[in-house]
């Protein structure tokens, strides 16, 4: 999603993680007592140190950023980096709308397939090789690899982290819920898709939130009428959320997506009377709320992606692209082969 430009109003952990990221990785198995001296050698004592860590996500060893063969067609910012600037219509061809269609079918099916790897035990480094062939095999460029620089065929975010966590050598333990978000560019655009799976056996605090924010996505979903403001989504995605005191992140907000990955329309999951932009038959554009159980302040960690709740408690996420239609909207993500358990016609 794209990031705007939001300065978190509270603080509260601006010492939540000691010293530089990379001093975390490396938290034995058995840990000190409090008043011991903390692992990481700074010298002070372990309830000073990293203790305020325990139980948080930490940083991995990232792989190697893997190659995509010659053959499959890449996006502009491939070997840049870069994305190159570019007003692409709003509305697309009924031509496009049918790569478009394609696209998001491969990416909901290799959300679908990457979802059943996850484990107690599997890496999220396992999973992103598994995407990453799974696109490969369909003949897609994965969107992510290089997109602004990033390393990976997919974002793993695990817990407390929002999104754009990236996939290294953490284990996914018993009890976490890691969201996995796929994006493939074929046929000259992308599809881009995500949702959160629980491994093994999960708290039930922790499902509702999944469950809840399943279903926030599909009440703004169904808010996607053509000739109503972008700000109905939000709204009713918020309603949803505010039912269950939850927090609805607004740091990261949906986007308009086509030829490009991320466009210029705005798609805000919380309501603001300003988001007056008309929904009209033709656009596309992804709905991606991440609903958290407590703050919806963010920090982001030193590799400026993996975004976390500033407390450090749980966020769950779902995305779908969108297509506004005549009577209402296509969830181009949203085929046969996508497992919903909360969508309209599966409550
Ligand atoms: N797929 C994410 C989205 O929903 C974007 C990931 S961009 C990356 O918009 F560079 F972090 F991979
Ligand atoms: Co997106
Ligand atoms: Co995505």
């Amino acid at each position: 999603m794209n990031e705007r430009p939001t300065t978190p109003r509270e603080d509260p952990l601006e010492s939540l993680y000691p010293g530089p990221m990379s001093d975390t990785v490396t938290a034995p198995a058995t840990l000190p007592k409090a008043n011991e001296a903390c692992w990481c050698g700074s010298g002070r004592k372990y309830k000073r140190c990293h203790k305020k860590l325990e139980g948080r996500v930490l940083p991995g060893v990232v792989s190697p950023m893997r190659s995509v063969p010659a053959d499959i067609p890449r996006p502009p910012y491939a070997d840049t980096g870069e994305p190159e600037p570019w007003d692409e219509p709003r509305i697309k061809s009924p031509e496009i709308i049918e790569r478009m269609r394609h696209a998001c079918d491969v990416a909901s099916e290799v959300l679908r397939l990457s979802g059943e790897k996850v484990a107690p035990g599997v890496t999220t480094d396992e999973i992103d090789r598994y995407v990453h062939d799974l696109f490969v095999e369909r003949g897609a460029y994965p969107s992510t690899i290089n997109y602004h620089g990033y390393p990976k065929a997919c974002c793993t975010s695990i817990n407390e982290v929002i999104c754009h966590g990236i996939p290294d050598s953490t284990v996914l333990q018993d009890g976490d819920i890691c969201n996995i978000d796929v994006t493939g560019y074929i046929g000259g655009v992308h599809g881009d898709s995500n949702a959160t799976f629980l491994v093994g056996s999960v708290d039930p605090e922790s499902q509702q939130l999944v469950r809840v924010t399943e279903e926030c996505i599909w009440h703004g979903i169904e808010a996607v009428k053509p000739g109503r403001p972008l700000s109905d989504i939000g709204q009713a995605i918020e309603n949803h959320a505010k039912k269950y005191r939850y927090g609805v992140v607004r740091a990261f907000v949906g986007h308009g997506i086509g030829e490009q990955f991320h466009t210029d329309i705005q798609v805000l999951h919380y309501y603001d009377s300003r988001a007056t932009t008309t929904m009209r038959p033709g656009m596309t554009f992804t709905i991606e709320p991440m609903i958290t159980l407590g703050t919806v302040n963010y920090k982001v960690w030193d590799d400026d992606w993996t975004a976390v709740t500033a407390d450090g408690r749980r966020t769950a996420q779902f995305e779908h692209t969108i297509l506004v239609t005549d009577e209402g909207c296509d969830v181009l993500t949203g085929g046969p082969g996508a497992v919903s358990p909360t969508a309209p016609w599966n409550r």
